[in-house]
């Protein structure tokens, strides 16, 4: 089990003025950040992080979304970070997640859904790879 995940504050909940309440809950939540940029992502660069989506229905969608607007990229460090983020975060369709998430809390839909977190300690560090140089992080 690593202690590191990835994130990033997605571009409707950064055009909905949500950054900082998001952050927020993120420090309440007992994470650490070793890095972060803000920064606005091209289509390309959004389907090459998307790869493993390639064949879903929804990977033109979500990679236009992806990059419709500025995000916050960050990588997080805690105990057993991976999935205590995941819980945190909430289920990827905001109708379903639990309350006190931050997705019921700030996404509107399963496509637009405010933040991202990694599924296991190995795309983590690829995520975090794709975004953060060894410079950049504290
Ligand atoms: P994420 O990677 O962003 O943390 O979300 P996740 O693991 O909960 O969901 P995943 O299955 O990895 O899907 C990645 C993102 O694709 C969009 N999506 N749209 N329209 C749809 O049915 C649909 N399904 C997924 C969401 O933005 C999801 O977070
Ligand atoms: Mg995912």
């Amino acid at each position: 089990m690593s202690n590191r995940t990835f994130t990033m504050i997605k571009p409707d909940a950064v055009k909905a003025g949500n950054i900082g309440n998001i952050l927020q809950m993120i420090n309440a939540a007992g994470f650490r950040i070793v890095a972060m940029k803000y920064l606005h992502i091209s289509k390309q660069a959004a389907e090459k992080f998307y790869e493993v989506h390639a064949e879903r229905p929804f990977y033109g969608e979500l990679t236009s979304f992806m990059s419709s607007g500025p995000i916050v990229a960050a990588i997080l460090e805690k105990d057993n970070a991976v999935a205590d983020f995941r819980k945190l975060i909430g289920a990827t369709n905001p109708a379903q997640a639990e309350e006190g998430t931050i997705r019921k809390k700030y996404a509107a839909s399963i496509g637009e859904n405010a933040v991202h977190g990694s599924d296991s300690d190995e795309n983590a560090q690829i995520e975090g790879n794709f975004f953060f140089n060894g410079l950049e992080r504290f």
